[in-house]
């Protein structure tokens, strides 16, 4: 039978259930409470499983912000990236565009503009445009796009990057929405 040691409240109940005069001294100097022990253990118990359930909802929540997020995307606002003809033909700059800051537009042709995200859809390393080879080169792991479609089409990224829509408008070229990178 268990041997309890009343404190106050607290009892000492020895593992093995002897008497607590048949306990060795180190186990007098550290006492140990199964029921509290155990009821310590519960405890931790519902505060992780409370913690992993938290982490769950939390993560679901993301998801769902971020599915919202992407289903606006598309109604992004209106901004000036650059007139027409300070963008040769060939030639290419960054510009900022919400949400997705780092940008660039090329025009590899007179009658072509493009603009992306220059995150590479791989590990977000940043892009850059060659347009002499019509392609977008991630440094980080040789990954290749398209420069017209920013399609993938060498390395490890799968996905097509984000295209900025454009519109020009007399001779300023507009930033009008932002079309997220298909498979
Ligand atoms: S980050 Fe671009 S290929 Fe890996």
């Amino acid at each position: 039978m268990a041997h309890k040691k009343q404190r106050g409240d607290d009892r000492t109940i020895a593992p093995d259930g002897r008497p607590l005069d048949e306990q060795p001294k180190w186990r007098l100097d550290f006492p140990i409470d199964l029921d509290r022990d155990n009821y310590v253990a519960r405890r931790d118990f519902t505060k992780f499983m409370v913690l992993i359930s938290g982490s769950f909802v939390v993560g679901q929540v993301w998801i769902g912000l971020d599915n919202l997020f992407r289903r606006a995307a598309g109604k992004m606002p209106v901004k000036p990236v650059v007139s027409l003809s300070d963008l040769p033909v060939g030639g290419s700059m960054s510009f900022r565009y919400p949400k997705y800051e780092h940008c660039i537009i090329v025009r590899p042709d007179e009658q072509t503009l493009v603009a992306f995200n220059n995150k590479c859809t791989h590990l977000h390393c940043p892009v850059r445009p060659i347009v002499e080879r019509e392609v977008f080169q991630c440094p980080c792991h040789s990954g290749y796009f398209d420069l017209r479609t920013g399609r993938p089409t060498k390395g490890p990224p799968r996905r097509a990057l984000h295209r900025i829509t454009l519109e020009v408008r007399e001779d300023m070229i507009y930033a009008t929405g932002v079309e997220i990178g298909a498979t």
